[in-house]
């Protein structure tokens, strides 16, 4: 697939509208591939002399949940830009100024008209620049305003980092070493079961855990049979809150023998303070498996505070839209932006 790409585009004095994906559990920004990798694209573009406006969303409100205001972010990023920020209005738009050339919109998921696709939204959101950029890669699985609506109002490119994932994660499907296992576990459920499904015709095998595995063993099970990847289901504790050590070994025994894995969500029950099979998982991996891949906002805070992220051969900052990208899924905002 080639995507239009930015660095051909002379962005000198444009306003650019950048779609970031500012998703993330993490409280230590720095730390944070979702907003490090944005905080690239913005300082690029300032360095052409663009205005930016960042278009983001964060968590899966409800209207306006002031605990997933993207303000932390916007204040982290003016301090790493050595500014001040302060809030702005724009028509029906809030969010914060920072320094002179930068402006950070507050959650856009905060309109219900975002995940609806809305047209008119989608529209007053085009005229707060000149050219429409997508950077979010982990977002471009969902067909939103600020994702695929907004493309029909400004000339729109591919940002530096949707091309990067988009060139590696092809590499993989076009000639990975196998066996190749998929690892997928955390919460989503209704976006990864569907996943687990697909993966069928990529993977050698497809092991399951953390939350989905308790809660969908039975539908796992019967959606797999007779596909072409093994599939291992983890069986979980009594308590309900880890997979059991049974499980952990037979999971270990499939990835000493992977050429290339990829793993998205965390195998135990990291909300119940079970931290111990995802830290194994994740050590395994590390040690034994040449070609790894890892993603999703939950599993890379969790590898960040262990320092485990740079054992992996490649982090991808997507989590249910890696795992679309590499089952062959097509990814909207992805197709949006080919040709
Ligand atoms: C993610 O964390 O995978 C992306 O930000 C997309 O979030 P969503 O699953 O709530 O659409």
């Amino acid at each position: 697939m080639k995507l239009r790409e930015l660095t051909n585009i002379n962005v000198a004095e444009k306003r650019i509208l950048l779609r970031c994906d500012f998703d993330t559990p993490s409280h230590s920004f720095h730390n944070d591939l979702r907003v490090v990798s944005s905080l690239d694209t913005i300082n690029y573009l300032l360095s052409k002399k663009s205005t930016v406006v960042v278009v983001s969303h964060r968590g899966r409100p409800k209207g306006k949940e002031e605990e997933l205001s993207l303000f932390p972010i916007a204040s982290y990023i003016a301090t790493e830009l050595k500014t001040s920020t302060h809030p702005v209005n724009i028509g029906e738009f809030s969010g914060w100024q920072v320094g002179e050339s930068l402006l950070i919109l507050e959650n856009i998921r905060f309109f219900k008209e975002e995940e609806e696709n809305n047209e008119t939204f989608s529209r007053k959101l085009s005229a707060l620049g000149d050219l429409y950029v997508n950077d979010a890669f982990a977002s471009s699985h969902r067909k939103s305003a600020s994702i695929v609506g907004i493309t029909s109002f400004l000339p729109s490119y591919a940002g530096p980092r949707l091309i990067l994932e988009a060139i590696t994660l092809s590499k993989i499907i076009d000639s990975p070493k196998r066996p190749l296992t998929i690892i997928i576990g955390g919460s989503k459920i209704e976006t990864k079961l569907p996943l687990v499904e697909k993966m069928h015709h990529f993977a050698d095998y497809v092991l399951v855990g953390g939350e989905i595995a308790e809660q969908d063993k039975i539908l796992l099970r019967i959606q797999h049979d007779r596909k072409k990847a093994i599939l291992l289901v983890a069986d979980v504790t009594p308590e309900k809150d880890d997979i059991t050590q049974k499980s952990l070994e037979n999971f270990i025994q499939v990835i000493k023998n992977s050429k290339t894995v990829v793993w998205n969500g965390p195998m135990g029950f990291l909300e119940k303070g079970k931290t111990f099979t995802t830290f194994r998982i994740a050590e395994e991996i590390s040690d034994k498996v040449s070609y790894s891949v890892v993603g999703g906002g939950d599993t890379l805070s969790f590898l960040s505070k262990k320092n485990l992220l740079d054992d992996f051969t490649f982090v991808s900052s997507g989590g249910g839209a890696m795992l679309e990208f590499l089952s062959g899924g097509k990814l909207p905002g992805l197709e949006i932006l080919s040709g």
